[in-house]
């Protein structure tokens, strides 16, 4: 009798054990209810911060509205390569559904860490030249996302439209900069077109733009700056140079004028940040990026700074000043 309700007991006891394992076996397969996005942005400049809103905003256009249905962790990398490879890998480990990554540097970061995890591109000039992927069409991998190729044509139509008489154009960007040196590369085999010579100038950080801009606000005419994150944050700098030898700087994107710059045909931030939010969301809900092409924005907006051309003793045409009024922008 002993014996029988020892083997009972431990026949119950083997039961409960397997229905233990077993039904802890069942939870961890199973589905997070809200996905998590994780968003890595390389710095703070005013350009990259737009972007990030335009995501959360796009993300909530397509039904992702955060603290509801979709989890955000949000990086700020502050320009720090290390910073940007522990938050990556963070993000693998958190098992992130979707990330995105705002700026080169910190899509190449996201790049090292995943092969799996899609990978959105917050505003990456030239993903296929960045090695990000084998073609803007077809990127192949896990990656896909927005350009922010400026409309270089039609900014150098507009520089040459308001200095009908300038000859050298200076191009300043900062010599790690993936992006801005393609696009500064672009300026310089297009510019011949316009009748502009290009003198080309590079800054290795923060620390020379003050000096280097001095060098070449005494060489050129006016100032070409491309989506440089260095120069973006530090656009105070560099035009308190070029204002006081009355040079003025033609930026690539809308958030630079504001920040001084005189004029552009730019892609609008926000709306960049919009677009990627929207691809976020299709990644969420399965869309592969190996067969989704790179979106690339086709025009920008017309965009002029009064009170810079007030200071540079610059007249802008009035057509200029009402088409900047109608379709884009006009700062006073
Ligand atoms: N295209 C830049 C990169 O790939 C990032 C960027 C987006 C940017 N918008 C900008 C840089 C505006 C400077 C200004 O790194």
């Amino acid at each position: 009798m002993k014996r029988m309700i020892a083997v009972i007991v431990a026949l119950l006891a083997f039961i409960g054990i397997g229905y233990f394992v077993s039904t802890n076996n069942q939870k961890a397969p199973a589905k997070k209810a809200v996905p998590t996005v994780g968003i890595l942005q390389m710095m703070s400049h005013p350009a990259l911060d737009q972007i990030h809103k335009g995501i959360i905003a796009g993300l909530k256009d397509a039904g992702y509205t955060v603290g509801k249905n979709v989890k955000i962790d949000f990086q700020n990398a502050e320009n720090d390569q290390s910073n940007m490879k522990t938050m990556s890998e963070r993000f693998v480990d958190e098992n992130a559904d979707v990330v995105v990554g705002i700026a080169t540097p910190a899509a190449q970061a996201l790049a090292n860490a995943t092969k799996k995890t899609p990978i959105i591109l917050g505003a990456i000039t030239d993903p296929k030249s960045a090695k990000l992927v084998k073609s803007n069409t077809r990127p192949g991998g896990n990656i896909t996302g927005v350009s922010d190729q400026a409309p270089i044509d039609a900014q150098l139509k507009l520089i040459r439209q308001l200095m009908p008489d300038a000859k050298v154009l200076g191009v300043i960007a900062t010599s790690s900069d993936d992006s801005a040196q393609t696009q500064a590369k672009m300026v310089e085999q297009k510019a011949g077109q316009y009748g502009f010579t290009v003198k080309r100038f590079g800054i290795s950080s923060t620390n020379d733009l003050n000096q280097v801009a001095g060098q070449m606000a005494s060489q050129v005419d006016a100032v070409f700056v491309p989506t440089d994150n260095t120069i973006a944050g530090a656009m105070q700098t560099l035009v308190a140079v070029t204002d006081a030898k009355k040079i003025p700087v033609f930026p690539t994107v809308d958030t630079m004028v504001k920040d001084g710059g005189l004029a552009t045909i730019g892609l609008n931030q926000y709306h960049l940040g919009v677009s990627t939010g929207k691809m976020v969301a299709a990644a969420l809900k399965g869309k592969k990026p190996a067969t989704t092409p790179i979106h690339f924005e086709t025009s920008g907006d017309l965009i002029v700074n009064l009170k810079q051309a007030k200071k540079l003793g610059i007249t802008i045409p009035q057509s200029v000043i009402d088409e900047a009024q109608k379709t884009g922008e006009v700062i006073k």
